[in-house]
């Protein structure tokens, strides 16, 4: 049976984190997988989740499975922490679902999607992480692309973006990131977001909001302010929300589909397509992760350290920024990298030829994208001189 098949190449993310683990070097620095790391170069497990964690291996009295949907009170939190509080009548007309991870959620929102409007298109940004188009073809959407990113100037290709959705097809739907952008840190501000949902509003496109760094880029409330607004604007919509980062539970396969219909028969429907999706792909969500995180958000100390921990992550990520910028600044004062600051959240795209990265992997042991897809997390006090020095003759 198996004969015929080829091995292939690694994951171009995750077979670069591989790579570096098999560096011998002493002077390696990982700036791949897009996971948050301290100063050590370390990934540490947030105080609130160890809190969390210890409460829940005492009080627990059973493995047994969890609903369907998942765990309710996790459910609950999720929802409000993206949704906000604010929406009246939004928790009715919505179905919520937790999944293994923001690729569980973005999978079976593609199934969900695929029993109501069998081959519909999502269209999705060039780039975007290169993850987004096997999760969701895989689940039977045909992919469109349009243009997202201004590589000259480092910012959202508004126009281009724009003039595409124009001209997509009426209930096909638009994959939009709702805040610190995989892999170009560049996000449309609040005026481009109007006018994104314009064109979705007036050509009734359905979107399909993936947030997976809520948190890590201004604050909770403004990352989630895209989907926030678009609920007010638009009558259907999903979600694909991850836990991996903001309360950096990865490796728990941690998240959730939110999905808004018109009313609550709809919600109801919904709800149950997904756990039919789900019960023929995994049965029901992994357990842990999402208790700890319903712990962190249900109590009242847990949260208010979480949210204190997780500002102070997103403040170092904006302030590794800052080091970086200077730092190749000192080296080439006349070198075009002040937009790096500006953006927001795990990852920026230098803009270095493949041959600049192969180099820079090969002589030098600095890990990143072949697009040049750095992770600001990688970079610490300690090694971002280095980093700076070595990239700014390339840039
Ligand atoms: C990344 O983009 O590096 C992360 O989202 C991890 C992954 O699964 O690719």
């Amino acid at each position: 049976m198996f004969e015929m098949l080829e091995t292939l190449p690694a994951d171009p993310i995750l077979g670069l984190a591989t790579a570096y683990r098999e560096d011998p070097s002493p002077d390696k620095v990982d700036l791949s997988v897009g996971v948050y790391r301290n100063r050590a170069g370390q990934t540490p497990v947030m105080a609130a989740v160890i809190a969390a964690e210890r409460s829940l291996i005492e009080q627990q009295l059973t493995k047994a499975y969890l609903p369907p949907a998942g765990a309710p009170a996790f459910r609950e939190g999720i929802f409000r922490l993206v949704l906000g509080t604010g929406a009246a009548g939004l928790r009715e007309r919505s179905a919520v679902i937790q999944a293994p991870g923001g690729c569980g959620a973005l999978r079976l929102g593609a199934e969900l999607i695929q029993r109501a409007s069998p081959g519909a298109v999502i269209h999705l940004g060039d780039p975007t992480w290169p993850n987004h188009g096997p999760l969701l073809a895989g689940g039977g959407l045909a992919l469109a692309r349009h243009p997202y990113y201004d590589a000259s100037r480092h910012v959202v290709d508004l126009q281009p973006l724009l003039a595409a959705l124009e001209q997509a097809q009426e209930g096909s739907l638009v994959l939009l990131q709702a805040s610190s952008h995989n892999p170009t840190g560049a996000d449309p501000d609040r005026p481009q977001w109007e006018a994104i949902l314009d064109v979705v509003a007036q050509r009734r496109l359905v979107p399909f909001f993936d947030i997976a760094y809520q948190g890590l880029g201004d604050d909770l409330d403004a990352d989630a302010w895209s989907i926030r607004r678009a609920a007010e604007r638009v009558p259907e919509m999903l979600v694909a929300v991850s836990c991996s980062k903001c309360f950096g539970l990865y490796r728990e396969r941690t998240g959730a589909l939110i999905v808004l219909g018109a009313d609550a028969g709809r919600a109801r429907a919904i709800e149950s397509q997904a756990n039919k999706a789900a019960r023929s792909m995994y049965s029901m969500p992994p357990g842990h992760g999402a208790l700890i995180a319903e712990r962190i958000l249900g109590d009242e100390t847990l949260a208010t350290n979480w949210r204190a921990e997780l500002a102070a992550m997103a403040a170092r990520l904006r302030s590794l920024r800052r080091d970086f910028v200077a730092a190749v600044k000192a080296t080439r004062p006349d070198a075009d990298i002040d937009w790096l600051a500006g953006q927001r959240g795990m990852f920026s795209l230098l803009g270095l030829k493949p041959e600049a990265v192969r180099e820079l992997r090969e002589q030098h042991h600095i890990y990143m994208g072949l697009d040049s897809r750095i992770n600001i997390a990688g970079l610490s006090e300690d090694n971002v001189g280095r980093v700076a020095e070595l990239v700014a003759p390339r840039l």
